[in-house]
Order: structure tokens, then C-alpha cells, then sequence
């Protein structure tokens, strides 16, 4: 059978400062959706990388005293690096500077052209260096004598220049009919409403090219205007798949794309400009964009004047990195704005990873040491509480395939540590230290348990892979052995098979000092 295909993609960031936690959680999340996906037996492109052209990072160079090219390779390089600290399985690390990348926007253009989308005028408006974005006049507002986006709280400036533009004001009734035919298309469903209530309220043309400037892609045949960044950098999402090329392998299994995981403060781009662009281009639109909320630094956006910009290495060195991914995934509550303070790491470890999940493999791998022999016991006899409790998972398949296809990623993951719980209290409630003379309940107890700690990796693996390995390997398997499907079996664990006890998996973090 031929497998189904996922394409997922996370932004490209912009290399103009270092990546903070924002970047972190964007890149985690798509990797969680990808590694299930994987798990679950289709065929995954996972892609990331860094938008390198425009005015923002020409700025970011020459504050630097470096020529925009090596001041994007240096920083590039710091959030390809950064793909290795976190662990991500992409399969692609697209440059926008790179030949594949200008050959793939050119030609997008040239059929925007093509298809008369494209016309050259003038443009008198606002402008936002470090968004990239136009404003409209009523997007403006006076913050302390400067004019500011009402949208991002940028500034912005005025920018008067010939310009080409692209007829965006032609696609109101397009897309709006593109949303209702495919009601799934931008999540979650509040992020849903601000784009239909946007595009109800009239679009503009779209300024696609600016004369001001050079570091970008020249626009073809007038090499005085570079394409403007969103243009180009939107298109990354095809140029990893080898556009134009339809012909080829990548780009007629993974277009259009399963996913763009992205963060609200680029819906407007992504929603509306993206989809757009396509259909002028007769290019089939993305399946689904996911708008996530803010990550917060205790309660506050993080900024770099405020000086509460979490770095995602040091968290990793306190905490580790499957505990600062388990807990952007658990608490932080996807579509909404989460907060991170050391406080609510701690809590979360303690009471989730180290008690919970941890304590489970843990409690269940030395009992068996001690009582089964170090092997995983055979001679065994479900009764109705075993089988009940292994049916959970069985009888959950669907619903836990379709939580994440749906990204409930929270409700995904609440489920999974509540069967961590649940398997807790079935070993406490079925006492198998007392049951040293009834050998054949003693085994089924340990094995049931072990058949749990088994599922329970497997589905906790996506968000926690170093970890949940570990645990697997105490269990004589290994995830690239397993997939999603054989949680549903109760008896795979095989009897006779050495435990090979990994050791404690979540250390108990000592807050008494705090
Ligand atoms: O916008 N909380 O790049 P960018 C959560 N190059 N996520 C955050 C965040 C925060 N505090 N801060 C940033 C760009 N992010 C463009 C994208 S795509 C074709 C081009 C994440 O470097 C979030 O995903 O400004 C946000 O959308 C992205 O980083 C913006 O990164
Ligand atoms: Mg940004």
C-alpha cells in the first residue's frame, strides 16, 4: 500500500538576532506533529530555515558593519545549529538566499505576470521595517510622537515609491469562498474570524517590490526593484519541493501542504497574501494554517527592551531538553498565550515527569528486577481489570489520531499522562508485593504494567524522543522498531525478554530553596 504523505513546515525565521524561545516553540510543535505522523506510518517532509532578504536584515548587516551575506550565513547558522539542540527530525533547512529558492520565486512571478496580477504604480503608505508589512492608514496610531501599527505596535514609516503591485483586491470574493468551502483551512477558530472579518472589510492591492533597497531578488526584467520579502519568503514553501518542477518526486507528493504551523503575528501573511498568491498562480493552496499564541516570559512578551528574552539553551541546561519540550506542549496551551517561569517548569517536571510518568517506569522496571527475574514474565491471566485498562488505549486509537490531526495537541497529551496515572494507581490498588504466593497474578500485574509503560512511550515519544526511548529500551525495544498502531495490541511485550533497567528517567527537581 502506498503510504500517505504530510508536509509540515514551521516559519522561516528571520536571521537578523539570535533565536529566542518563540523560535523554539514554533520549530517543537511542527516537530511534535511530524514525529507523530511518522509513528503513524506516513511519509513526512518536515521543513525550516531562515528568510534572509529585505530591509530588516540589510539594516541588521550594516549595523554589524557586514555585507548582508555573511551576516545571514553567521546567524543562519545559529538556527541550523539550533534544529540539533532541539532535536528536530526535519527533513530540510531551506536558505531564501540560496539558487533553488530565486529560481522558485522568479517564476512565480513570472506567471503572477502571466496571468496579469501584476501591474507597476506607486506607493504612498506606511511601512514596518521590522514586520515587513504595509499598514493602512487606519492601522496607524501616535505612541509617544511616533506612528505605530495598531496590529504589531511597530513603527512604521512613510514610504513613498514607484512600486509593482499585485491585484489583491481582485481575490475578496475568491477567498472568502476558498474559507467557507474549506472551514478548516485557518486554526484555531477564533484566528479564523479575524481573517474573514479582514478580508470582509476590502482588500487592497499589495505593494510586491521595492526600489529603495537591494538585498533581495531582483524583480525579472527590471532589476531597479528586488520582490518584496513576504513574496519571496512564502514561496520557501515550494522551493524545498523543487518548484517549478511539478514533475518532481517532492513536490507531487508533499504539495500542497498538510500544515504551516506559524505564530499569529503572521496569520495576516499566511491566510490571505499566501492563498492568493496560489490561486493567481493556479497553484493549489495549503490544507491548513495554524496561527499559535505568544510565548510569554513571566507574563509578559518578550522583548528585547524589557530585557525577558528567554533563551532556549539555558533553560535546556537547567532542565533538560525533553522536559523544556514536554512542557511547551503540555502547558502551554496551543492557539493561546503561554507563560514560562522556572516556577511552572519545576512544577510541571515534578508532577507530570517525575512522579507520574517517570515514577511508573520506574516502580514497574525494579519491581519486575527484583520479582520476575529481570525478565518480562510470561504465565500470565487477564482479568477484568487489566483488560480494562489496556483497552483504554485500543479503544482511544481514533480519538487520539484524530486529536492530533485536529491539533489538540494539549487534550492529546492530558490524555496520554492520564493513562500514566491511571496506570499508577492500577499498580497500587493491585498490591503485586503482596501477591509473592500467587505467582501467576504477581506476573500478570508486572506485565500489564510494563504493556503500559510500553504505550505510554510510544505516544509520549513524538514530544519527548531522547526519553521515551530510554524507557522503551528498558523494555528490550526501540521506537524505530514501532509505530502508533501497536498501542492497540495487548500482548506484544514479549515474555522471557531481559529488562535492561535505564535507570531513573526524571530527576525530582528540589524546589526547597525557593
Ligand atoms: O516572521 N511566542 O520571522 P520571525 C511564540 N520571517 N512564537 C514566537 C514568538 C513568541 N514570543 N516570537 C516569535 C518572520 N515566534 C518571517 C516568517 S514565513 C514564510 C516568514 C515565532 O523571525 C512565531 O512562529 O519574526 C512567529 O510567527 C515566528 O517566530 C516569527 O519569526
Ligand atoms: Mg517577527
Amino acid at each position: 500500500m502506498d503510504k500517505k504523505n504530510y508536509y509540515i513546515t514551521t516559519p522561516i525565521y528571520y536571521p537578523s538576532g539570535k533565536p529566542h524561545m518563540g523560535h523554539a516553540y514554533s520549530s517543537i510543535i511542527a516537530d511534535v506533529f511530524a514525529r507523530f505522523k511518522r509513528l503513524d506510518e506516513y511519509n513526512v517532509f518536515f521543513l525550516t530555515g531562515t528568510d534572509e532578504h529585505g530591509l530588516k536584515i540589510q539594516k541588521a548587516a550594516e549595523k554589524n558593519n557586514q555585507k548582508p551575506k555573511e551576516f545571514c550565513d553567521n546567524i543562519s547558522k545559529i538556527f541550523f545549529d539550533l534544529t540539533k539542540t532541539l532535536n528536530l527530525s526535519n527533513d530540510d533547512f531551506i536558505r531564501t538566499t540560496e539558487a533553488r529558492h530565486h529560481e522558485s520565486v522568479k517564476f512565480l512571478w513570472n506567471k503572477l505576470v502571466e496571468n496579469n496580477y501584476i501591474y507597476l504604480s506607486k506607493y504612498n503608505g506606511w511601512y514596518s521595517v521590522s514586520d515587513e508589512a504595509y499598514y493602512n492608514e487606519d492601522e496607524i496610531i501616535d505612541r509617544d510622537g511616533k506612528k505605530v501599527s495598531v496590529v504589531s505596535g511597530s513603527i512604521v514609516e512613510w514610504v513613498e515609491e514607484e512600486s509593482f503591485f499585485f491585484k489583491l483586491s481582485a481575490f475578496k470574493e475568491k477567498l472568502l469562498k476558498f474559507y467557507s468551502k474549506n472551514p478548516y483551512f485557518i486554526l484555531p477558530d477564533s484566528r479564523k474570524n479575524e481573517v474573514i472579518s479582514f478580508v470582509k472589510g476590502g482588500l487592497k492591492d499589495l505593494s510586491v517590490s521595492r526600489k529603495s533597497f537591494s538585498w533581495g531578488i531582483k524583480v525579472p526584467n527590471n532589476e531597479t526593484h528586488v520582490i518584496y520579502v513576504w513574496l519571496d519568503a512564502l514561496t520557501n514553501y515550494l522551493s524545498a519541493l523543487n518548484f517549478p518542477n511539478k514533475e518532481d518526486q517532492l513536490y507531487k507528493k508533499f504539495w500542497p501542504a498538510s500544515l504551516h504551523i506559524i505564530g499569529k503575528d503572521i496569520l495576516r501573511f499566511h491566510a490571505i497574501y499566501w492563498p492568493a498568491f496560489l490561486l493567481a498562480a493556479d497553484i493549489e493552496p495549503p490544507n491548513r494554517v495554524y496561527g499559535h499564541g505568544w510565548i510569554l516570559s513571566d507574563e509578559k512578551k518578550m522583548s528585547k527592551s524589557k530585557g525577558n528574552i528567554l533563551d532556549p539553551l539555558e533553560i535546556i541546561k537547567t532542565y533538560g531538553l525533553d522536559q523544556l519540550r514536554y512542557y511547551l506542549v503540555k502547558e502551554v496551551s496551543l492557539g493561546n498565550d503561554g507563560n514560562i517561569s522556572n516556577q511552572n517548569i519545576e512544577n510541571c517536571i515534578n508532577s507530570d515527569l517525575a512522579n507520574n510518568y517517570g515514577n511508573l517506569c520506574q516502580r514497574t522496571l525494579s519491581f519486575a528486577e527484583k520479582n520476575c527475574k529481570g525478565l518480562i514474565p510470561g504465565d500470565i491471566s487477564l482479568d477484568d481489570d487489566d483488560k480494562n485498562i489496556l483497552n483504554t488505549f485500543s479503544d482511544n486509537l481514533e480519538k487520539i489520531r484524530s486529536l492530533i490531526d485536529s491539533q489538540h495537541l494539549n487534550e492529546y497529551v492530558k490524555f496520554v499522562i492520564n493513562r500514566s496515572f491511571d496506570a499508577n494507581k492500577y499498580f497500587n490498588d493491585q498490591e503485586p508485593w503482596k501477591k509473592k504466593d500467587n505467582k501467576k497474578r504477581l506476573n500478570t500485574i508486572v506485565y500489564v504494567s510494563l504493556e503500559i509503560v510500553r504505550k505510554i512511550s510510544i505516544l509520549l515519544s513524538p514530544i519527548m524522543p531522547i526519553v521515551t526511548n530510554k524507557a522503551l529500551i528498558s523494555l528490550g525495544l526501540n521506537i524505530k522498531d514501532l509505530n502508533i498502531e501497536s498501542i492497540k495490541e495487548h500482548l506484544t511485550n514479549k515474555p522471557g525478554t531481559k529488562l535492561r533497567n535505564q535507570g531513573i528517567l526524571f530527576k525530582k527537581i528540589d524546589k526547597s530553596d525557593d
